[in-house]
């Protein structure tokens, strides 16, 4: 949630970190800060409530001169523990102002610390769990074993620590090191030529090296300016993973759009070929990482798909489609409810955890959960390396490139993509398609990008729409089949950027309770299936249009192109290109993107970073 960057290195810090705090900005932006070491024994720690240009503002006004270092770390704060203000902000520092830590996560013991440090005579300036950190790293740095040793110190007060933390510690004495930690939440080095970085991601450091290094689960990084030392919490020598980026800075800037959003939006042709790209060789499917073997997946004799959010939506789509292609029973959860209910589970079970960042704390849970039960878990992630692949028997990675808008968009595009792979391997594997029938279905699914780029023309179309509906109080969403999932995803994004009353339903329970909510000119989007290719579905739908339209509720409907007998119910029509039933989504979830964007716009929103939000969901 939050975002974390620390720097040692030959430049001046503070503009390294301030470079890396726009970047990570999407993490969280409830507060921000920095510190610097300025190398001889002083640090300078300046935070502010709001946005980062409120930092900004304000080292404007201090002198950015007085901050002179070339050691420095910053954060940019979704706040846990106290509300978004200064005194909430991080750093967080010790009475001595030696040592400054910045945090991401939810220390879960903090109150018992809070207490022992109270008895001992520690007044605290915050309300945060962070707080305690500084000061425990301070008494550790101070006497006994540990004392003098930043590194050791840190390592001591981790092994105290319960719950999820990123940690990154600097300390006045020790100005040509940092100090960072990691417990189920993200943190990775960067390694540059005379210079080292750690960040939440590597979005912060990618202006200066694509060369990185994964931290593993309980371990401590200490970086200067000449390498970097990995060990584990015990101080043992440890192993990180390096990886090279594989994409670049123009991927993280906003390309001449008002948004990430918007672009990201345009971005999807490019985000779903990439996606399936390489993973059809030889007439076979392939996923990226399988640490499963084929007779595994044959065995595999239930499906369940945990998720949040958009991507829970994906799974939702996707259920469709491996019941379809493999005859196997697909239940789609919600994580944050998966292991809390019992779901059964065994080795025959194969659980499909979907998170475009990799580090979503409910759906990393749902996997721990799974993997204790001996079910078979595959991750399918945005973010090469995150924890949740980690912790996966199988990966395949959805090649959508950084998404930095809040609201998820080709994220979500390439996780159907993606979830369509697994069920096309799956169905190879068990032999309930027949090499050509996946051929089929691969090359069906290699011409969606080309759709959804076709799709994209009704923009204009359908930000006219977007203006004019931006004062409604409410707007309803309705499909049936796969187009229920993708009324889901429109009401979530209206909801999330908008902050609009939005409800997604399938359409045939309308009459079984929702149509009491109709009233006259109420905006209605209907997601229509295909009227060649679920026709049945496609009358039904047509009457509950008829039904909606005769209580005066204003029809929006998005149709397969040459969808005559649907166009006397709508009162505005917005046609998409004919697909496959199954892939329709694909096509269909575009223009309600488009719609809540302008909505938002229309609202004065600012749509990259909706309120009360955060990218990733590293909290429970
Ligand atoms: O990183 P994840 O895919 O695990 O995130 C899951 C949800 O938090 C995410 O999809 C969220 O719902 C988006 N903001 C929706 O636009």
């Amino acid at each position: 949630m939050c975002g974390i960057v620390g720097y040692v290195g030959h430049r001046q810090a503070l503009d390294v970190v301030l470079g890396g705090l726009r970047r990570l900005e999407y993490r969280g932006y409830d507060s921000a800060g920095v510190a610097v070491l300025d190398g001889a024994g002083a640090l300078r720690v300046q935070r502010k409530a709001g946005r980062l240009a409120n930092l900004e503002a304000q080292l404007d006004a201090d002198g950015r001169q007085t901050f002179a270092g070339t050691a420095g770390m910053g954060h940019t704060r979704w706040a846990t523990h106290g509300p978004p203000v200064d005194r909430n902000s991080h750093p967080h520092r010790d009475a001595s102002n030696t040592v400054a830590v910045v945090h991401n996560g939810i220390i879960e013991n903090f109150a018992e610390l809070r207490t022992e440090l109270e008895a001992e005579g520690v007044e605290l300036a915050s309300d945060t769990d962070t707080e305690t950190t500084a000061h425990l790293i301070a008494a550790a740095y101070a006497t006994g074993e540990t004392a003098g040793d930043l590194p050791a110190s840190v390592r001591a007060v981790c092994r105290r620590l319960e719950g999820a933390f990123t940690l990154v510690v600097t300390h006045a004495g020790v100005p040509d090191q940092i100090v960072a930690a990691r417990r189920s939440s993200p943190l990775v080095i960067g390694v540059g030529d005379g210079e080292h970085f750690v960040a939440s991601d590597v979005a912060a450091f990618i202006e200066h090296t694509r060369e990185a290094v994964e931290l593993g689960q309980d371990q401590v990084v200490v970086i200067s300016r000449d390498g970097y030392e990995v060990t584990d919490f015990a101080g043992e020598p440890a192993q990180a993973k390096p990886f090279t980026v594989d994409w670049d800075l123009s991927a993280a800037e906003k390309g001449g759009h008002d948004y990430f959003m918007l672009k990201e939006i345009e971005e999807q042709p490019d985000a779903l070929a990439n996606t399936l790209r390489g993973h059809f060789h030889n007439g076979r499917i392939t996923l990226d990482e399988q640490r499963l073997a084929d007779q595994d997946l044959r065995d595999i004799d239930k499906v369940f798909v945990v998720a949040c959010g958009s991507a829970y939506h994906s799974g939702l789509v996707a259920k469709y489609a491996i019941e379809h292609w493999c005859r196997l029973p697909v239940e789609v959860e919600l994580a944050s409810e998966f292991r809390y209910r019992d779901p059964v589970l065994d080795r025959d079970t194969l659980v499909v955890a979907v998170s475009q960042s990799g580090e979503t704390m409910d759906t990393l849970e749902a996997v721990r959960h799974a993997r204790e039960q001996k079910a078979r878990v595959l991750a399918v992630c945005n973010t090469n390396g995150a924890q949740i692949p980690r912790e996966s028997d199988a990966v395949l990675y959805t090649h959508a490139g950084p998404e930095i808008g809040v609201a998820s968009t080709k994220a979500f595009l390439a996780q159907i993509a993606a979830n369509y792979l697994v069920g096309l391997a799956l169905a190879q594997a068990r032999g309930t398609k027949y090499p050509d029938e996946v051929a089929r279905e691969f090359a069906e699914l290699a011409n969606t990008p080309a759709a959804v780029q076709k799709t994209l023309a009704t923009s204009e179309q359908v930000r006219a729409l977007g203006r004019e509906i931006a004062d409604s109080k409410a707007v309803l969403f309705l499909g049936r089949h796969v187009g229920f999932p993708v009324a889901l995803e429109g009401a979530l994004k209206l909801k999330e950027l908008a902050y609009m009353h939005a409800e997604g339903f399938a359409a045939g329970e309308l009459k079984h309770g929702p149509i009491a909510l109709i009233e006259q000119d109420l905006p209605v989007v209907i997601v229509m299936p295909s009227p060649k290719g679920r026709a049945v579905l496609h009358s039904k739908l047509v009457s509950n249009i008829s039904e909606i339209q005769a209580r005066g509720a204003r029809t929006i409907v998005i149709a397969e192109e040459g969808d005559d007998a649907v166009r006397p119910y709508a009162d505005s029509l917005i046609e998409i290109p004919a697909t496959s039933t199954l892939l329709q989504p694909l096509v269909a979830t575009v223009p309600l993107q488009i719609l809540a964007a302008e909505i938002a716009r229309s609202r004065g929103y600012d749509i990259d970073k909706p309120r009360n939000l955060a990218k990733s969901v590293t909290v429970e």
